[in-house]
């Protein structure tokens, strides 16, 4: 007799336990996403989305209490039954005009607005080429869109040129699709360079702006706004920066009128809660004044503080998202449980999230984290040890005298190296011999990939690699900053 579906759920789950990869949901209680209770225990949370602070913002419960009374809470139906109600249409008209763009249509969530652009613009005869980066949401369109799919790895242009060449010319259609500020990294994409690419080849270039619409650009309208690109399919969330929930699709009348009609993620789905869209509007009306300007300069302050506390180089965005990579499963686990112990929560980020490898911590700040909420998770990651028998002692530097906004850089940052485009990411194969991992020691790694970085940085980087202590930092020919970790 087969064993019973339970029976093999548990074998799977057992398994999942053992790899380290079990996840539970966690419940937190608070209004705020920053200070929040869990079991009793108040924590300070670095990693939620929220990162203007508006998800508990008092404009967004107001909206809301409005729309519902005038229009009631649920939509009650789809948008082409009956389900269109006037927060919609408002919202919608807001979103295309922060971003640029002639119109955009809402979805339920961001996983549905990618589901929904990509099935309903590719098809089988189509080529996608796609970031390897990229969110499972756009991963998942891509496969049921059941194009010809091909990956380059992250941010390597010259690889996603060659897809191009090779699989493009017996397409019907092409599409680029990339992240702007990729949500596991915290780096950004080159979308000018993307958009040349997109144009040598008649491809339409996709990208998902989920993390940086509200906080990244002009007046909060995103990184391809910051880079004067218009891309021909442009993804926003509701649910991160804008402190809501939900999507949006933005491009053309003609894009949104084909979307409306085909994408079966928006056909044949509930339209968004009035109150929800209301909300969000109240959001994007925020994030488009001078308030949202504050906020936005509180948040580039928080980031150019830890950064510079945990000897990072600046980062000419002031990206809200900084990885720290640990590698082994296990490993991003016990560092997000000593944080814990010290009251900051930060979840261990694990495959299938991210590549096998490369757990790690993602910490993200928002602009409501005060100087000394992020002083003290400096200090705490700090104090990380992948062993507990072992004290750690990553040292910090003391405060920045004067944490300002991501365009001033420290001398002692600064004197790291120049940077015009930061990015994040691991490259494990490709330390250089000089810089063994000492015994006893986990390295984490934050990496940055400079065009032109100098040999200057390669001396340095050998130089503090030679150093004997077990704590190192380097940074590297492809602007590799290590820290090792004793374990
Ligand atoms: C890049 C990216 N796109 C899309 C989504 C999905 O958005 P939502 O949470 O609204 O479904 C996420 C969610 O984290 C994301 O990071």
């Amino acid at each position: 007799m087969l064993p019973s579906l339970s029976s093999q759920l548990t074998a799977e789950l057992l398994a999942l336990r053992d790899q380290h990869r079990l996840r539970s949901c966690q419940s937190l209680a608070g209004a705020s996403r920053v200070n929040v209770t869990s079991d009793g225990l108040r924590l300070t949370a670095f990693c939620s989305n929220d990162y203007l602070g508006l998800a508990c913002h008092p404009a967004l419960a107001r909206a809301a209490a409005e729309a519902t009374a005038r229009s009631g809470f649920g939509a009650g139906a789809s948008r082409l039954v009956s389900g269109t109600l006037p927060e919609h249409l408002a919202l919608e008209d807001a979103l295309a005009s922060l971003v640029g763009a002639e119109a955009a249509l809402l979805f339920p969530t961001g996983y549905q607005a990618n589901l929904g652009a990509i099935t309903a613009l590719a098809g089988p005869l189509d080529l996608i080429v796609a970031d390897r980066a990229d969110h499972a949401s756009i991963i998942d369109a891509c496969r049921l869109s059941r194009s010809k799919l091909a990956f380059y790895p992250h941010l390597d242009l010259a690889r996603a040129e060659r897809h191009l060449n090779h699989f493009g010319p017996a397409a019907r259609r092409r599409f680029l699709v990339t992240e702007s500020l990729f949500s596991m990294d915290g780096d950004v994409a080159p979308l000018p360079e993307l958009l040349a690419l997109a144009r040598a080849h008649d491809a339409a270039l996709v990208v998902d702006e989920a993390h940086a619409i509200g906080c990244l650009g002009p007046s909060g309208a995103g990184l391809c706004a910051h880079f004067g690109v218009r891309p021909d399919v442009l993804v926003g969330t509701l649910g991160k920066a804008i402190g809501a929930s939900g999507a949006f699709v933005a491009g053309t009348v003609g894009l949104r009128t084909y979307l409306s009609n085909c994408a079966r993620p928006f056909l044949f789905t509930t339209a968004l809660p009035p109150p929800v869209a209301a909300a969000a509007l109240a959001a994007v009306q925020i994030i488009t004044s001078v308030d949202g300007d504050l906020l936005r300069r509180a948040l580039r302050e928080r980031v150019t503080q830890l950064r510079f506390r945990l000897v990072l180089p600046p980062d000419p965005f002031a990206a809200p998202i900084l990885p720290m990579i640990l590698g082994p499963d296990d490993h991003a686990l016990r560092a997000s449980s000593q944080l814990r112990d010290k009251g900051i929560l930060v979840q261990p980020i694990r495959p299938p999230t991210v590549r096998e490898g490369t757990a790690r911590l993602r910490i993200t700040l928002s602009a409501q984290h005060t100087p000394e909420q992020v002083a003290t998770l400096a200090d705490a990651v700090a104090s990380l040890s992948l062993n507990p028998s072992c004290p750690s002692a990553i040292p910090t530097l003391a405060d920045e005298p004067t944490p300002r906004c991501s365009s001033q850089t420290t001398s002692r940052a600064s004197d790291r190296a120049p940077s015009s485009s930061e990015q994040v990411f691991r490259h494990p194969g490709r330390l250089p011999e000089s810089c063994p991992l000492a015994a006893g020691t986990a390295r984490a790694h934050f990496v940055r990939r400079l065009p032109g970085t100098s040999g200057l940085q390669t001396s340095r980087l050998r130089r503090s690699c030679n150093r004997p202590e077990p704590v190192r930092r380097c940074i590297g020919l492809t602007g590799r900053v290590c820290i090792d970790l004793p374990q």
